[in-house]
């Protein structure tokens, strides 16, 4: 039998979620400050998606009677040695969050809650988008290290992360 309860789990990646969303917000300071609007953009977007995938999981405890706990906010990096860094540490961030994806997948079988093992499918396949999107930019900066505004062209040409809101999300409270 599992130690820990689906909904405990899933409180836990709320905190994960919500932690992601200002470690973006303070990338995209960092980027502000160095008047690199586009990239600033980018982190801005990127964290109202960690939020609204932790919006998706406290809408999914509220809809199967679980508790929902808010999680502490923790002060977040907005220094970084080079332009290139803040993307280093989202593309690490996104393959953590991927593994705690897994874990929860693992956690869902194991106890045999197929509606958790349905619920989080969605999130798996994001985390496959969100790990490319994060190595297609990392990509980018390194090559345009001496001159950001490469990156700034490319990210504004590309559309870099600016899909429109995906209509196979789960429902988020609030929405
Ligand atoms: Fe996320
Ligand atoms: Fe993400």
């Amino acid at each position: 039998m599992a130690e820990k309860s689906f909904a405990d789990a899933l409180n836990e990646q709320i905190a994960n979620e919500f932690g992601a969303s200002q470690q973006y917000v303070g990338a995209a300071v960092y980027y502000d400050v160095e008047t690199l609007p586009r990239l600033a953009a980018f982190f801005y977007r990127q964290a109202l998606e960690e939020r609204e995938h932790a919006m998706i999981m406290i809408r999914y405890l509220l809809d199967t009677d679980e508790e929902v706990h808010i999680p502490d906010i923790k002060s977040q990096e907005t220094s970084y040695a080079d332009g290139s860094e803040p993307v280093r540490m989202a593309l690490e961030q996104e393959k953590r969050v991927s593994d705690e994806i897994f874990s929860l997948f693992e956690l869902a079988r194991e106890i045999k809650d197929y509606r958790a093992e349905q619920f989080l499918t969605w999130f798996v396949k994001e985390q496959v988008e969100e790990v490319a999107l994060m190595n297609d930019l990392l990509n980018v900066v390194e090559r345009s290290k001496e001159n950001l505004l490469l990156a700034e062209e490319y990210i504004a040409r590309e559309s870099l992360g600016e899909g429109s809101s995906d209509p196979t999300a789960p429902p988020a409270a609030g929405d």
